[in-house]
């Protein structure tokens, strides 16, 4: 039987502008890393939406990490201004490397790159956001100097007991909501 081809070490992966082609494989990647049962966060999932309107409208601040023709990494970020302030903010979305490859300095290669292109956006600070139980995420961001950690408490409401809900539940299929046409979050440091 052939032996599997050894992975070339990860020194040699290129960072790259993410291309059309490169979605189906940084799609499942995604789903590899960001399972919904995880790390959910019900403002963003991982989803194909998610991946091809950021791609649509932010393709400057998405990135792969390309080992050998293999996408082992990306970061997929968005540029936020905020109304009435001189302030641009460089936000980072998703970063996610392959666990088989970790801890060999890709995502930090990726992070120094996005980071880059925010400032040549204009961006004057980074954000980023993760569960409070992601170590690996916390220990790399703190590693990459983000020190102001701000919780931010998410809170839900079951409404299968509202009468509403009830009584629309026996009705129509209720209308898919249209995806957002960007992934961007609806705080910014300052604001609320
Ligand atoms: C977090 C993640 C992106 C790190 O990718 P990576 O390529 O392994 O990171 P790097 O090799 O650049 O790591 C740099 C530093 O980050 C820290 N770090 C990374 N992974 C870590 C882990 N599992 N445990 C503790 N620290 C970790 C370390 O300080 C590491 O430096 P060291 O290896 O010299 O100790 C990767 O683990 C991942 O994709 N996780 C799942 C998705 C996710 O949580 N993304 C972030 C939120 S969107």
């Amino acid at each position: 039987m052939p032996r599997p081809r050894p992975r070339p070490s990860a020194a040699s992966a290129v960072i790259r502008e993410m291309a059309l082609g490169d979605l189906p494989a940084v799609f499942a990647l995604g789903e590899k890393l960001f399972p919904a049962d995880k790390w959910p966060a019900l403002y963003r999932t991982w989803d194909e939406y998610e991946l091809a309107v950021h791609f649509a409208s932010d393709s400057e601040t998405c990135l792969v990490a390309d080992l050998d023709g293999e996408v082992v990494g990306f970061a997929l970020g968005t540029l936020l201004e905020k109304r009435g302030s001189a302030w641009c903010y460089g936000y980072l979305l998703w970063l996610g490397v392959d666990g088989d490859i970790g801890r060999k300095g890709i995502a930090g290669r990726l992070f120094e790159r996005i980071t880059e292109i925010f400032i040549e956006q204009g961006a004057r600070m980074i954000m980023v956001d993760t569960d409070a139980e992601n170590e690996a995420a916390l220990a790399f961001f703190r590693k990459q100097g983000f020190a102001q950690e701000n919780p931010h408490v998410f809170l839900s409401r079951n409404l299968s007991r509202d009468p509403d809900y009830l009584r629309h539940r026996d009705g129509p299929p209720p209308k898919r909501r249209k995806p957002a046409t960007s992934s961007r979050p609806n705080y910014a440091p300052g604001k609320g």
